[in-house]
């Protein structure tokens, strides 16, 4: 058989596969590399996609320690924002909320993700560490034996198959890792009913805090990302296009449901990016099937409500490069035979107070039967107040809010 007749001809190796170069990746890249584990990141995308899909900006204080502690924060350090308050607009009226000097909360860090992402790839990079672009991972195979390996189509298109001891699938909700799980694996899905329009608006931010506006018409969100650049949300109809309203419109509405009449004007610009995000959620469990280990969106979605998808990323990654490193070096799989246990307890927690920030901030969801009601919002307005009123309420949030 001649090479190009041969499916697989090409065969690689490395004692980790990564697949997928986000957060998750990335940091379990870096980690492994740090520790002399010979791994290898297969990303699907370019470099210049990488690095430049604009995402998620929030990091929590304990994300922020943990690329500390692996020398991986210059960047947030030099670059990043720091922000402790949040600022509720209700119909009773506005109130802030100084989470960051609550309890044990702490601040986050506001650092877009591509700049995250685009520092620990150059780390990475300049270490001397292996990374293959636009190689799109197929199918995990024999992950129940000890010599599993990946199929992959590489830039050219020719069909290659990398081995390894350990695969660790990064890539993401809808990669090769989650196509590849055994029967056994099961997902639990929920879908909270609520759909986002998420806008990227080249004007700086109109407040010093993050805006969470509960309006009789639909959530709206800020959340400053730069100087010039803004994230503003609306909850938005399932299944109207993110294009059906002009930008005039948008602003106007943006205007009403933050209540700009009573609380100050918003800074308008253009609307650089819109998104439509449905929010739903998941979890599979268990987190290993096997030598294939599952981090970040492959392990678990979360709602956009609280920001907590790349901070469970960043710490699931720290998790597993510390079982993968002491396998790999010393033997010692107690590690890996805990990291599902372990990532999942904090998985649920995350999944738990997202859900509650979500029921906290919408009107009643698509098809719910109370929809409009009065009911509905009775709660939610009962809920703000005791958020408004209770220190130890507060404290919770607080707690919760910067927490994975
Ligand atoms: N083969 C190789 N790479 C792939 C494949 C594949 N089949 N499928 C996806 N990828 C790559 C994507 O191109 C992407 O670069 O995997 C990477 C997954 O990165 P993210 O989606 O950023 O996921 P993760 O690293 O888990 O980060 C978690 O932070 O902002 C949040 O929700 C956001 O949420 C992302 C997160």
């Amino acid at each position: 058989m001649t090479e190009s007749q041969n499916p697989c001809a090409l065969r690689e190796s490395a004692d980790v596969i990564v697949l997928g170069a986000g957060p998750a990746g990335l940091v379990l890249g870096n980690l492994l590399h740090a520790a002399g584990i010979d791994c290898v990141l297969l990303e699907r995308a370019s470099r210049t996609h990488v690095q430049t899909r604009a995402r998620a900006g929030f990091l929590a204080p304990d994300t922020g320690r943990i690329l500390d502690r692996h020398g991986l924060a210059d960047g947030l350090h030099r670059r990043g924002l720091r922000h402790g308050t949040c600022e509720f607009r209700t119909e009773d009226g506005r109130f802030r909320l100084d989470y960051g000097s609550l309890g044990q909360g702490g601040q986050h860090h506001v650092y877009p993700q591509q700049n995250l992402v685009t520092d620990l790839l150059t780390h990475y990079l300049d270490r001397g560490g292996r990374i293959r672009f636009q190689t799109e991972a197929l199918a995990v195979r024999d992950a129940d034996g000890t010599r599993p390996y990946v199929t992959t189509r590489e830039p050219d298109g020719r069909p290659t198959r990398w081995s390894a001891r350990y695969v660790a699938g990064c890539d993401g909700r809808h990669g090769a890792a989650r196509r590849s799980l055994p029967p056994g694996a099961v997902r639990h899905h929920h879908d909270h009913g609520v759909t986002w329009l998420g806008l990227l608006a080249e004007a700086p931010p109109s407040l010093d805090a993050v805006g969470y506006a509960v309006h009789d018409r639909g959530f709206a969100g800020h959340m400053a990302r730069t100087a010039d650049v803004t994230r503003y949300y609306l909850q938005w109809q399932r299944g109207i296009p993110a294009d059906a309203w002009p930008e005039q419109r948008i602003w106007d509405e943006l205007d009403v449901r933050m209540r700009a009449a009573d609380h100050g004007p918003l800074h308008r610009g253009t609307l650089r990016e819109r998104g439509i995000f449905d929010l739903t959620c998941d979890v599979i469990e268990p987190l290993r099937h096997g030598s294939l280990f599952l981090a970040g969106d492959a392990a678990s979605l979360l709602a956009p409500a609280a920001a907590k998808g790349a901070n469970l990323a960043v710490l699931e990654a720290e998790i597993l490069a510390g079982a993968l490193t002491d396998a790999l070096t010393r033997g010692d799989t107690a590690g890996l035979d805990r990291y599902s246990d372990q990532c999942l307890a904090h998985i649920w927690r995350a999944q738990e107070f997202t859900g509650w920030m979500t029921r906290l901030l919408h009107t009643a969801p698509d098809g719910d039967q109370d929809a409009g009601s009065f009911f509905h919002a009775a709660l939610r307005r009962s809920r703000l107040a005791s958020l408004r009123t209770s220190r130890i309420h507060q404290e919770w949030f607080a707690e919760n809010y910067v927490g994975v």
